[in-house]
């Protein structure tokens, strides 16, 4: 459809840009912290030439300077994560006052320049002494969980109205090995993940049932990875490969989240493998009492799936995968590249269109309002000696996104807000921080901490424009220092 006349952004538009703590934060035994399993990931298992997450970029010591920077860029909200190990170090046992009163510094440092908090309470950085403990797999692990759900709700629910449960939770299935931040302990692996994948949404189902609870006017939804998934050609069997990997992908997590039930599809594959989880008595009944108020997703780029007979391959980039490079599977789905997509400087397709194709599929799906919560350019930025960074391709990759997410606007898409990844620079899951997103430039490499000072790209004055104005700047837009 090619509108005449796009509508204008929402009055009301969240205009925001993401981070996770421990990307992003760094002090990570400090303050009584307790170590998550990033912290324990041995360091010979972290990608060569790639910075720890032990100082990041040091916004646990940068908090004010950084809000103000975000104020000056006109934020409406931030998103960002908790790490549960400031909060309760051991995972489930002593509360940590120190960690508490750092996120009300936070909090209150955004809500004293208007910025609205969308918190995530969850961002793959589970305790280690709960992963020690079985993680994920454990039903106890959901349990902590909703205790610590219930910390948070306490300590912040009146002045938070935003809540995210679970970052990626499909990622942390599907690549979780990879990323390095979920372990399977037992030896069969597939099965361990989709147990631990349906307590996972066991305690994002309580926890939601919690907040409305405890705080009737807070919000509260799921944070996915949301990547509509093409067929490579009009092949039929071409399309039943991507609605196999649109299901297991994509709609086993958000049909949990916002129906209540296992997506058909997807628990056939499962069945299929011979790795559907258990599901104990009165599981499914918590999981359609819990009702999210919308569906947050992050979205960087579509997938494109063919027939995948038994014997005839399953990838073309399986050496490569991760969030945004699938792999595939003989019997369900063959992984191919689109022809018709860039990419990036880091091998991730781009498609802006692909973007408007994801909200209308969602919306048409659930009808639930939708923020986004993550989009954005991976690139090797260069700080010039006169302290600019000139990331014309960041611009134009956000306002590419940005054109889609306003013809799906105009296509009837309600859409509450917009969070790029992300505010500041931060290390990367397993690329470091060569790998930046950031509107801020911190000045650091993965090898050199250097002084961590904070610089304004130019995309930071592009979406501060955008902001003050609510439209986006024309294309030959310059920035003015
Ligand atoms: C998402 C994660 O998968 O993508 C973030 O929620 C991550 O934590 C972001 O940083 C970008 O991916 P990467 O691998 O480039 O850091």
């Amino acid at each position: 459809m090619y509108h005449q006349h796009l509508k204008p952004f929402p009055q009301d538009f969240l205009w925001s840009a993401s981070t996770s703590a421990y990307q992003v934060e760094g002090a990570w035994n400090e303050d009584g912290k307790g170590p998550s399993v990033i912290d324990t990931k041995p360091a010979d298992e972290l990608p060569e030439g790639t910075a720890d997450y032990t100082v990041t970029a040091d916004h646990y010591h940068h908090v004010e300077e950084d809000v103000a920077l975000m104020a000056e860029m006109g934020f409406r909200a931030y998103r960002f994560s908790i790490a549960w190990t400031r909060i309760i170090p051991d995972g489930d046992g002593e509360e940590n006052p120190a960690g508490i009163a750092f996120y009300h510094r936070l909090i209150d440092a955004l809500l004293e320049h208007g910025i609205e908090p969308i918190v995530t309470m969850f961002h793959f950085d589970t305790p280690a002494a709960l992963d020690a403990k079985g993680g994920w797999a454990a039903r106890s692990t959901a349990d902590a969980f909703v205790r610590y759900a219930e910390v948070l709700f306490r300590e912040y629910g009146h002045k938070v109205k935003y809540w995210l449960t679970i970052n990626e939770q499909n990622m942390m299935i599907l690549h979780g090995r990879k990323l390095g931040i979920i372990n399977a302990l037992t030896d069969d692996p597939e099965k361990e993940l989709y147990q631990v994948n349906h307590t996972m949404f066991l305690a994002q189902a309580k926890a939601m049932i919690l907040l409305h609870q405890m705080h009737p006017q807070a919000k509260i939804g799921p944070a996915p990875n949301i990547s509509y998934v093409y067929p490579a050609s009009s092949k039929p069997e071409d399309v039943i490969a991507a609605d196999n990997y649109n299901a297991v992908r994509n709609w086993l997590y958000l049909d949990l989240a916002a129906r209540g039930e296992y997506n058909s599809t997807a628990w056939a594959y499962l069945e299929e493998k011979g790795i559907a989880p258990q599901i104990e008595v009165g599981d499914m009944a918590i999981m359609k009492a819990a009702k999210p108020d919308f569906i947050a997703f992050n979205y960087y780029n579509t997938t494109t799936m063919a027939d995948a007979p038994f014997g005839g391959g399953a990838s073309e980039r399986s050496e490569e995968a991760d969030q945004q490079i699938s792999e595939g599977e003989e019997g369900y789905f063959k992984a191919v590249s689109n022809p018709n997509l860039g990419m990036t400087q880091f091998g991730w397709e781009i498609d802006p269109v692909g973007m408007r194709m994801t909200y209308r599929a969602i919306w048409d799906r659930y009808h639930l309002p939708l923020i986004v919560t993550e989009n954005g350019l991976g690139a090797f930025d260069e700080l010039t000696e006169d302290g600019h960074v000139h990331d014309d391709y960041r611009i134009d990759y956000l306002r590419q996104h940005l054109e889609q997410t306003q013809e799906a606007i105009t296509d009837g898409v309600q859409i509450l807000g917009y969070s790029p990844w992300s505010a500041i620079d931060l290390v990367s899951t397993h690329q470091g921080i060569a790998k930046r997103y950031g509107f801020i430039y911190v000045n650091r490499t993965d090898d050199d901490l250097k002084d961590l000072a904070r610089y304004r790209k130019d995309s930071f004055y592009w979406y501060q424009q955008l902001i003050r104005t609510g439209e986006l700047p024309p294309k030959d837009w310059t920035p003015s220092y």
